[in-house]
C-alpha cells in the first residue's frame, strides 16, 4: 500500500488537490470532514455530536473521528493505498493512524504539507461560503477560529512525522496545476 497525508491548514486547498491525485494514482480518498458532513447530513447521533464542534470551528474529539477512521479503513480491504485528507489532526490521531495502518502491515509513506499565508486563507474560505453551503466558511469570526485550532492543535502533526522523515513541503500559493505537478513529483519519486 502507498498511504499518503495531504496535510496543511484549512484552505490551503487539501480537497481540491485531492481529487487530482486520486485519479491519477488510484488512492482512497479519505476525507474526514466529508465523512463528518455526510454524518451530519443523514442526522446520525455521531453527526449530531460533531456539529456542535463544526459550526464553532473546534476540532471534534479524537475518538470519535479515529473510530470512523478505523471504519473506513476496514470498509476498503482491497484499497491499494490512501490519501488521507484533513486527518490526522492532533498529536493523539498520528499515533492512533500508525497503530491502525500496523494491523494492515502498512505505514504512511509520505507526508506533503501546502504552505499558504493566513490571510490567503482567509481570502479563500470566505469567498467559498458564498457558494458552498459550509456552515463553518460563512464568517470571519468561525474561519479565524478554524485558523487559531490549527496552530493550537495540528501544527502537532507535521512535528510527529518530521521525525520520521516524512514531511515534505509544497508551495500551496499559485494555479491548481502548479502546485499539482509539485505534489505529483514528490509522488512520483516514492511511489
Ligand atoms: P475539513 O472539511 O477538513 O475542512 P478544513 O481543513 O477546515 O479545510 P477545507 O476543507 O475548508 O480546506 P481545504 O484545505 O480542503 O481546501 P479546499 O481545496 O477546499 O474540516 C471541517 C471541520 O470538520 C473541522 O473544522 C473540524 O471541526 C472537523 N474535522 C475534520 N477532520 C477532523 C479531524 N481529523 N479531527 C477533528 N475534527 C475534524 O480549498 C478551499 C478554497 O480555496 C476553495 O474554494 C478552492 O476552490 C480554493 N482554492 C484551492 N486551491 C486554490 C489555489 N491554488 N488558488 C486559489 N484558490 C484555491
Ligand atoms: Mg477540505
Amino acid at each position: 500500500m502507498f498511504n499518503l497525508i495531504l496535510f496543511g491548514p484549512p484552505g490551503s486547498g487539501k480537497g481540491t488537490q485531492s481529487e487530482n491525485i486520486i485519479a491519477a494514482f488510484g488512492l482512497k480518498h479519505l476525507s474526514t470532514g466529508n465523512l463528518l458532513r455526510s454524518e451530519i447530513t443523514q442526522q446520525t447521533p455521531l453527526g449530531l455530536e460533531a456539529k456542535n464542534f463544526m459550526d464553532q470551528g473546534q476540532l471534534v474529539p479524537d475518538a470519535v473521528v479515529i473510530g470512523m477512521v478505523g471504519n473506513f479503513i476496514d470498509a476498503n480491504p482491497g484499497a491499494t493505498g490512501f490519501l488521507f485528507d484533513g486527518f490526522p489532526r492532533t498529536a493523539a490521531q498520528c499515533v492512533a493512524l500508525d497503530a491502525l495502518l500496523k494491523e494492515k502491515s502498512s505505514e504512511i509513506n509520505i507526508v506533503l504539507a501546502l504552505e499558504v499565508a493566513e490571510e490567503e486563507l482567509v481570502k479563500r474560505l470566505l469567498g467559498r461560503g458564498a457558494t458552498s453551503g459550509r456552515s463553518d466558511d460563512t464568517n470571519e469570526t468561525v474561519i479565524r477560529a478554524r485558523i487559531q485550532e490549527y496552530h493550537d492543535k495540528t501544527a502537532a502533526v507535521e512535528k510527529y512525522y518530521a521525525q520520521f522523515d516524512k514531511v515534505v513541503s509544497i508551495q500551496g500559493e499559485g494555479t491548481v496545476e502548479s502546485i499539482y505537478d509539485d505534489l505529483k513529483k514528490e509522488i512520483d519519486a516514492r511511489i
